[in-house]
C-alpha cells in the first residue's frame, strides 16, 4: 500500500444500523467484484480505462494538453469549457475546489443546459474579452454542447475572424468517430482525444478534464499522483483492507436496510461542485433496473438551517457521507472585543476552522443520535494531490458498488429518454416516426392544470 494515501474512513455512527459483522457479510461479494472488474468480466468492462490513473492519459497526450493550455493561455485569458455531464462536472469540481475565488486564469462553463437566459448573459459577458473555446463532448452529437458551441464559435468568428477564431478552438471528442470529430478535421480545429474506454462520468482524469485544469494553472501532475496512490492504495480484495471497498459495501448495506438516499455533506462551499460530479457519478453509474440509491448533497453549514431539519427528525430513510478535511491553511481568527456586547468572546482566539470543524463534530453526533446512519471520508486537506485521491476513491468504491447492487455502473440507457422525446418535439431529421409517436401521445393526454385567476 502506498505510504503517502491520505483518506481515511471513520464509521463509528454507522452503528446501531449496522455492525461490523453485517458489513462483513458483503466481503465475499466484494471480493467477486473486484475480480470481475480488475479482470475486465463485469458489465460494462469495456469502459474500465479509468482504473489505472497512469495509463489513463499517456506522457505524450499530457504533454500535449499542457503546451495546449500554454499556447491558449499566451491569447486568451478566459476559457469557455464546453460539455454537459460528465464532460463538464470533473473540470468545474477541480476549479472550484481548488481555484481561489476570482483568480486568474479563469474557465467559464457552456453547454450544460439550454437556458436562453445563461447564454444571453454568458456572450454578453465574452464581449469584451479574449477567450478561447474547449468544446467537450464524446459522442460529438449531444445537443446542449452542440448549441453552446455553435453561439460560442459565430462571436469567435465575429470578433477574430475565421482564421484567427481557428487557432483559439479545441474540440475534445472521440478519437475517430461523430459530427464534433468530422466538424474539427473539416475546420482544422486542435483537437484532444477522450479515450474510448472511459466513459463520461470516469474522465475528469484524462484529457477531458485535464486540459481546462491545466488552463487554470493547477497542479495536474499532484492531481494525477494523488489518484495514482489511491488506485495502489484500493487493490486489496479484501474489503476490511479497503476503503473503497468498504464505503461500497457500508452503502449497499444500509441500502438493504431501508436506507434508499444517501447524502453527502461537506462543511466547505468550495467542495459544492465536487459534491454535484459526485452526484453523477453515483446516480448515472447505480440509478437503473428499478433500483439504486438516490444520491443527494447539502453544503454545510449553510443547509443546516433549511434540509437540516429534515435530516435531523424527518422520514428516517437517508444516511450522511460526510466530507471533512484535517487541515485548512487559510486562517481566519476571531478577535478579541473588549465590550463583548455580541457574546462571542468565548471564541476569541479561535481559529474559523476550529469552530467550523466543531460544527461538523456536533452534527455528527446529532444525527447519529437522530437515527441517521453516518460515516466521515476525511482528506488532510484540500490540494491538488488529495482531491485526486478523492477523485479515484469514488471511482472505484462507485464501479464496485454498482456491481454490488447488480448492475452495469458504466451505461446511461435511461439519459436517452428524454432525448428521443425532444427530438422529436423539435422535429429533428430521422426522429419522424418517433414524432408521431409523441406528438400522439400528447395529443391524447389530457392536461391537469389549475389557472388562478
Ligand atoms: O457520464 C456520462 O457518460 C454522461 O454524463 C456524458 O458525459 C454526458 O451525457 C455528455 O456526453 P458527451 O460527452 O457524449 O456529450
Amino acid at each position: 500500500m502506498a505510504a503517502r494515501v491520505p483518506i481515511a474512513l471513520d464509521w463509528t455512527y454507522l452503528h446501531p444500523h449496522l455492525t461490523p459483522e453485517q458489513i462483513e457479510r458483503w466481503a465475499p461479494k466484494a471480493r467477486l467484484c473486484h475480480e470481475m472488474l480488475h479482470e475486465g468480466i463485469c458489465p460494462g468492462s469495456d469502459f474500465r480505462g479509468w482504473l489505472d490513473p497512469r495509463a489513463i492519459i499517456s506522457p505524450e497526450e499530457l504533454a500535449k494538453v499542457k503546451d495546449l493550455a500554454k499556447r491558449l493561455r499566451d491569447t486568451a485569458d478566459v476559457m469557455v469549457s464546453v460539455g454537459i455531464g460528465g464532460s463538464y462536472l470533473g473540470a468545474r469540481a477541480v476549479l472550484e475546489a481548488l481555484q481561489r475565488p476570482g483568480e486568474a486564469p479563469n474557465v467559464l462553463f457552456a453547454g450544460k443546459d439550454l437556458s436562453a437566459h445563461s447564454h444571453a448573459a454568458l456572450l454578453r459577458a465574452l464581449e469584451d474579452k479574449e477567450f478561447c473555446v474547449n468544446v467537450i463532448s464524446k459522442s460529438g452529437t449531444t445537443v446542449e454542447p452542440a448549441i453552446a458551441f455553435r453561439l460560442l464559435r459565430d462571436l469567435l468568428v465575429r470578433s477574430l475572424g475565421e482564421e484567427r477564431a481557428r487557432g483559439r478552438i479545441v474540440a475534445t471528442t472521440d478519437a475517430s468517430k461523430g459530427i464534433l470529430r468530422r466538424l474539427a478535421t473539416q475546420e482544422g480545429y486542435q483537437t484532444l482525444a477522450v479515450p474510448g474506454a472511459v466513459g463520461g462520468r470516469y474522465s475528469v482524469l484524462s484529457a477531458v478534464g485535464l486540459l481546462p485544469i491545466c488552463f487554470a494553472r493547477i497542479d495536474v501532475e499532484a492531481l494525477l499522483a494523488g489518484a495514482a496512490d489511491c488506485a495502489d492504495a484500493c487493490l486489496d480484495a479484501d474489503l476490511a483492507a479497503n476503503p473503497a471497498y468498504f464505503y461500497a459495501a457500508a452503502r449497499n448495506a444500509l441500502f438493504s436496510r431501508g436506507f434508499r438516499v444517501e447524502i453527502l455533506a461537506n462543511f466547505e462551499p468550495r467542495l459544492h461542485y465536487f459534491a454535484e460530479w459526485w452526484k453523477q457519478l453515483f446516480a448515472e453509474s447505480e440509478g437503473k433496473d428499478g433500483t439504486g440509491i438516490f444520491p443527494t448533497a447539502v453544503d454545510f453549514t449553510t443547509d443546516l438551517h433549511s434540509l437540516g431539519q429534515w435530516i435531523q427528525q424527518g422520514q428516517r430513510l437517508a444516511f450522511e457521507t460526510f466530507l471533512h478535511l484535517d487541515l485548512e491553511p487559510e486562517v481566519q481568527t476571531i478577535p478579541y472585543v473588549p465590550e463583548d456586547t455580541d457574546e462571542l468572546n468565548y471564541l476569541a482566539g479561535k481559529s474559523l476552522h476550529e469552530v467550523n470543524m466543531q460544527a461538523y463534530r456536533g452534527t455528527a453526533l446529532a444525527h447519529h443520535e437522530g437515527g441517521v446512519p453516518n460515516m466521515t471520508i476525511s482528506l488532510p486537506t484540500l490540494d491538488a494531490y488529495n482531491l485526486g485521491a478523492l477523485i479515484y476513491f469514488f471511482e472505484k468504491a462507485c464501479a464496485v458498488s454498482g456491481c454490488l447492487l447488480g448492475i452495469n455502473p458504466f451505461n446511461q440507457p435511461g439519459v436517452e429518454h428524454y432525448k428521443r422525446n425532444m427530438f422529436a418535439l423539435l422535429r429533428k431529421p430521422g426522429a419522424e416516426s418517433e414524432a408521431e409517436r409523441v406528438l400522439g401521445t400528447l395529443a391524447a393526454q389530457e392536461r391537469a392544470i389549475v389557472r388562478f385567476a
